[in-house]
This record gives structure tokens, sequence and C-alpha cells, in this order.
């Protein structure tokens, strides 16, 4: 039998990078895409199949997905990895960044899913792995655009989860605590786009590198490699019935511990961090 194949957005870097090497790495056919092809020539020279792919663009989405079939007549799996952090008190994140944020984190992962349903529909099976976060299931102070992209993700994901499940295609949700990768660095750059109060003092000491080293962001503890990351991946992708949704590393307590904290001890927990940090 052929190799199932698998499209991966944004794997310029990080936990895309990674995961495309490890579906390599276990047989599949990869298409490994991210909006700079240049920073995809080591997997392409790994085996992977490369090509540019904006995920604010269908046309990009589009067309790649024309390229697998053409060359290999279906598409096994949809990774929908792409996402990155705008930071920002809610007051001080202008509403354009806002609409950026979920045109990437989310619409982006619309996008794609829109572009491969009917051919996955009529091939009776597939598997669509959506990225999403810890932070699609909680929040976090100056976090409150990047926790409200993947709570739409989680939403979506579960919604989309039984309407095609008639049509064998299996939705799962990944939801890492901080990974390693540049997603801090890149995070920290967002500052650069907030119209700044006086009002928020909390925020600028909390997210000083100098002062936390992104503690709040990629390196808080207990945080994991993008490796482990991408075996979860490929395990749900593998998989005859994966999970719905996987936490990925030792924040998933924190996860469990949301479900059943009442929201009034979350927010004096919040509250007593934002005066003593
Ligand atoms: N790191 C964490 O702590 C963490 C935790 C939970 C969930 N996540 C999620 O994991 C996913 C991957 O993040 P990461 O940690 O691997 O971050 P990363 O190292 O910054 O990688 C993000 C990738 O997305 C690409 N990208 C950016 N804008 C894009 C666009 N418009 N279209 C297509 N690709 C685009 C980037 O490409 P360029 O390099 O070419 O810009 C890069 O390859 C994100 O959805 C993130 O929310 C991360």
């Amino acid at each position: 039998m052929d190799s199932p194949t698998v499209l991966i957005t944004g794997c310029g870097t990080g936990i895309g990078h990674a995961t495309a090497r490890a579906f390599e790495e276990a047989g599949w056919e990869v298409y490994a895409t991210d909006p700079d092809p240049e920073a995809l020539t080591d997997l392409e020279e790994a085996g992977c199949t490369t090509a540019k792919l904006d995920v604010t663009s269908a046309e990009d989405a589009e067309a790649v997905v024309e390229a697998m079939l053409d060359e290999h007549g279906r598409i096994d799996c949809l990774y929908n990895n792409t996402g990155y952090g705008q930071l920002g008190p809610v007051e001080e994140v202008p509403t354009d960044e806002l609409r950026e944020q979920l045109d990437v984190n989310f619409l982006g992962q619309h996008r794609l899913v829109r572009a491969v349903l009917p051919h996955m529909r009529e091939q009776g099976e597939g598997t669509i792995v959506n990225m999403a976060s810890i932070y699609g299931r909680t929040v976090f102070p100056g976090q409150g655009a990047y926790a409200s992209s993947k709570w739409a993700v989680e939403a979506l994901t579960d919604t989309l989860r039984v309407e095609v499940d008639d049509y064998g295609i299996d939705v799962v949700t990944i939801e890492p605590g901080p990974v390693e990768t540049e997603f801090g660095e890149r995070a920290l750059e967002t500052k650069e786009d907030l119209e700044t109060t006086d009002a928020y003092d909390w925020f600028y000491r909390m997210y000083d590198e100098k002062r936390y080293d992104r503690r709040f962001i990629d390196r808080g503890i207990g945080y994991v490699q993008p490796e482990r990351v991408a075996e979860v991946v490929v395990e749900a992708a593998e998989s005859e019935d994966p999970q719905r949704r996987y936490v990925v590393g030792p924040w998933k307590a924190l996860v469990y511990l949301g479900y059943v904290v009442p929201d009034s001890v979350r927010d004096r927990v919040y509250g007593l961090l934002k005066r003593f940090l």
C-alpha cells in the first residue's frame, strides 16, 4: 500500500518542523509548508515535499491540496499547526492586531479544513489534527488575544468532530503547555504592537524577559521540547480511534484543575500574581 499523506502548516520552525520530521521518519508522504519556503530546505533534503502556504490565503491552501491530489490522489491527515501569540492587556491590543491573531490562529485552520474536507469525505476516511493550547481551555492575564483564538479553535474542532463523524473522519485537538520554540521570542515582539496606557504595570513586569525569562510564555515550569509534541501528533494521526484531545506535558494537571476550581478562586490567584510579581 502507498504511504499515507499528511499536510502540515507552519513547518519553518518549532513544533511544525519537528512534526514534519517525525511523520517523515514514520514513513508518511509529508507536505511540509510555510509562508517562507526557504525555511524548509532541510526538510526537503530529508525527503519531505515542501511548498509555500500562508494560512491567511485560501488560494495557497487550495493549491497545496490540489498538488497532493495530483501526486498521490489522497490526503490522509491535515495537521493545522500554525500559530503565534499576541501578548498584551486586552485594552492595549489594537483591534486590528486581534483580527490578525484570529486570522492566523483560527480562520487559518478553517481555510485548511474547508480545502481538505471534500476529498476526505470522498475517501471515507482521514484525520484532522488542530493545534490548540492549554490556553484553549484556560486563560492567563496578558494573553487574552491568544487564548481567545485558541478557545475558538476548541469550539470549532469539537463541533466539526461530530459533523464529520459519519464520513469516517477523526478530528483531534492538541493542547500543549509551554514548549521551547521560537514562540516566546515572537510573542515578546508583539508587545511593540500595543497601544500603551499607564494602566497595566503588572503586564510589563510579568512579561519583562530580563526579569522572568519568558516564564509566562514558553519557559514555564515543566516546559517540553517540540519533539514531544510531534510524537503525540503522529500518534493521533496513526490511531484507529484517536482521543478527542491530547494534553501534552505536565500542565495537564492545571487544565483538569481548571474544571474544579471556581472562576472566583482562579481570578483571586491571578489578582495576587499581578500584585506580587
Ligand atoms: N511554544 C509553545 O509554548 C506552545 C504551547 C502551546 C501551543 N503552541 C502552538 O503550537 C503551534 C506552533 O507554535 P511553535 O511553538 O512551534 O511556534 P514557532 O516556532 O513560532 O512556529 C510557528 C510557525 O508558524 C509559521 N507561521 C507564522 N505565520 C504563518 C502564516 N500566516 N501561515 C503559515 N504559517 C505561519 C511560522 O513561519 P515563519 O517562521 O516563516 O514565520 C513558523 O514556522 C502554534 O499554533 C502555537 O500556538 C505553542
